[in-house]
C-alpha cells in the first residue's frame, strides 16, 4: 500500500519525506487555506520535495472550468495529479483530462457506485472518505472493502483506491487489510504509526544494558576488527 501525506504544510512534507516512506502527497482547498500563501507556488514546492504523485484540487464547479484549471495545474509539474469532486461536471472533466493523459484523482466519494462511475470516467485514483463516514455512524472501512472488491471484479478499469480521511493507525490497518492501493493521512497519523510504548521501553532497556558492556564502541570495534583481519 502506498503512503501519501494529506497536507499542504511544507515542513511536515519535508520531514515525512526524509523518513523514506512517503510515496506522494494529497492536498485539498481546506488544507491549502490552512497554510496560506500562494497555492501554485506551494504545489510547485511540494513537487520539488516529493518524487511522486501530488494531488492539487480544482475549484471550478463546471467541467470547462475544471478542465482549464486541471490543464494549467498539470503544467506546474509532470507529477501533479488533478483532483476533481465526484459530481457530474467532475466526471466530464475526468474523462477529458484523462483522455489528454493527465492523471485525475476523483474526490469526495461516499458510496461504491460513485467509485465505479469515476473509474468508468477514467480516474487514476478514487478517494473514498472513510473518516467522514465514521463521523456520521456509517462504516467507512466497509466502503473501502466494497470498492476494492468491485475494482477487483473489473481489472480493466485500472483506477487505484486511495483511502482518504484517515483518522488513526487502526484505519490504516483496516484499509491495508482491505487491499487499498494507497492511503492518505495527516502527519500526526504517520508519527503514531511508529510510536509504541513497548518499542520505546524496549529500546531504553537495550541501551541501558549496552552501557554495561566494557568496550561498547561498535564503530571502533569493527574498524579494529577489519584492520586485524586484513593484516
Ligand atoms: O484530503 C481528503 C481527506 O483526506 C480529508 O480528510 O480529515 O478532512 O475528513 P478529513
Amino acid at each position: 500500500m502506498k503512503f501519501f501525506l494529506d497536507t499542504a504544510n511544507i515542513d511536515e512534507i519535508r520531514e515525512a519525506y526524509s523518513w523514506g516512506v512517503i510515496d506522494g502527497v494529497t492536498t485539498n482547498p481546506s488544507l491549502v487555506a490552512r497554510e496560506g500563501g500562494d497555492f501554485v507556488e506551494r504545489v510547485h514546492q511540494i513537487c520539488e520535495i516529493v518524487e511522486g504523485p501530488v494531488s492539487a484540487e480544482t475549484v471550478s464547479q463546471d467541467a470547462q472550468g475544471m478542465i482549464k484549471e486541471g490543464r494549467l495545474l498539470a503544467k506546474v509539474s509532470d507529477h501533479v495529479v488533478v483532483k476533481v469532486p465526484l459530481t457530474v461536471e467532475g466526471l466530464k472533466a475526468t474523462r477529458a483530462l484523462s483522455d489528454e493523459g493527465i492523471d485525475v484523482n476523483v474526490t469526495l466519494c461516499f458510496q461504491p457506485m460513485q467509485a465505479l462511475i469515476a473509474a468508468k470516467a477514467g480516474a487514476a485514483y478514487i478517494s473514498p472518505f472513510l473518516g467522514r463516514l465514521d463521523d456520521i455512524s456509517t462504516d467507512g472501512v466497509h466502503l473501502i472493502e466494497q470498492i476494492v472488491q468491485i475494482y477487483d471484479n473489473y481489472p480493466e478499469l485500472g483506477t487505484e483506491v486511495l483511502a482518504a480521511s484517515i483518522r488513526h493507525p487502526m484505519h490504516l490497518t483496516q484499509v491495508a487489510l482491505a487491499g487499498a492501493d494507497v492511503s492518505t493521512f495527516p502527519f500526526k497519523v504517520l508519527r503514531q504509526l511508529v510510536n509504541h510504548p513497548l518499542t520505546n521501553s524496549g529500546n531504553a532497556r537495550f541501551l541501558k544494558d549496552w552501557e554495561t558492556v566494557p568496550d561498547n564502541d561498535i564503530a571502533g570495534q569493527v574498524q579494529r576488527w577489519l584492520k586485524a583481519r586484513d593484516n
